[in-house]
């Protein structure tokens, strides 16, 4: 049987991902700051360590009798005292270090659909010097780049809650954003593949205005949308930069760009956005 070692396994994307090894005839370990995090995984866990990557004694022989590691590591919106090199970079590199040193077979990392383009960016900053890492390590790897996850699109249902949507510029960007059990597919079906790079997003090509139309939809109410003509959002962003730090500015200097861009993946999946949010529109 083989075995997977799934870092971020407490995440959104994580969480899947370690329903789908286990449903895929895989053997997981699981890699948790907190256990009770895990509690209702756990009959798809067949084994938890607790520990922080970015301790490198606690990293050491984590990957022992690994074939595959996963990682979905990175911060997203946690406040914890670390900077995104620490935990982007360093985490998964001590992780990478380790999957070397026990004879992993393959590393499989999951970065950001267009990190290329947003490289001014801290977090993917971190995020291009952890995948340049990997792909000079010499170990087998696979990166998986998706568009936006639903559970982000969460806040376009919050706003239609609130009766008002916000969208930068005419809202006319496209993108594709894609669920956690779509992308999951994708992150295990890489464990057997050859590609190296994975661009990934959801089924549905959707604009911003038509995201948030979906979103007042869910609550049969009408759409309010306010535009924010870009210049303000530049305005906003280099003020954030300028007075709060990077633990304060980075996740939103993320979405900001995002969200002002053109963000189309190739396409896959089979769940829609307008379910999630109907499965979703009481959660927010
Ligand atoms: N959300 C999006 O739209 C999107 C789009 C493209 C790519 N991505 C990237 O995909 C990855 C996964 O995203 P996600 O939405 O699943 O994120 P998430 O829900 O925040 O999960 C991130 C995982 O990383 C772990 N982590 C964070 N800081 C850590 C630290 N200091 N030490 C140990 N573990 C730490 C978290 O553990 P804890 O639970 O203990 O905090 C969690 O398991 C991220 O790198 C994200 O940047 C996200």
């Amino acid at each position: 049987m083989k075995k997977a070692l799934v870092a971020g396994a407490t995440g959104y994307l994580g969480r899947y991902v370690v329903k789908e090894f286990k449903k895929q005839g895989y053997w997981v370990r699981a890699i948790t700051r907190n256990a009770e995090q895990l509690k209702n995984l756990s009959e798809y866990i067949d084994e938890i360590v607790i520990g922080e990557v970015t301790d490198v004694g606690f990293v050491r022989e984590i990957c022992k009798d690994i074939d595959i590691v996963f990682s979905s590591i990175g911060i997203t919106k946690q406040k914890d005292n670390l900077t995104y090199l620490d935990v982007d970079y360093q985490g998964n590199k001590n992780l990478l270090e380790d999957a070397q040193k026990e004879g992993a077979s393959k590393f499989i990392y999951v970065s950001v659909f267009n990190a290329e383009k947003m490289k001014k960016l801290k977090g993917i900053q971190a995020k291009l010097k952890f995948t340049g890492a990997l792909k000079s390590s010499g170990l087998e790897y696979a990166i998986v780049n998706p568009n936006g996850f639903y559970s982000d699109m969460l806040d376009y249902l919050n706003m239609a809650k609130q009766g008002r949507g916000f969208v930068f510029g005419t809202g006319e960007n496209r993108m594709n954003p894609i669920h956690g059990k779509d992308l999951a597919e994708i992150c295990v079906k890489a464990a057997d593949g050859n590609e190296k790079e994975i661009n990934i997003g959801g089924p549905d090509v959707l604009t911003h205005n038509e995201i948030l139309a979906y979103a007042f939809e869910s609550y049969g109410k009408t759409k309010k949308i306010s535009r924010i003509p870009i210049w303000i959002r530049n305005a906003i962003l280099t003020t954030l930069r300028k007075l709060t730090s990077v633990k304060t500015y980075g996740p939103l200097e993320f979405f900001m760009t995002v969200l002002a861009m053109e963000m189309v993946a190739p396409t896959y999946g089979k769940l829609h956005l307008k379910d999630f949010f109907l499965e979703n529109k009481d959660n927010v």
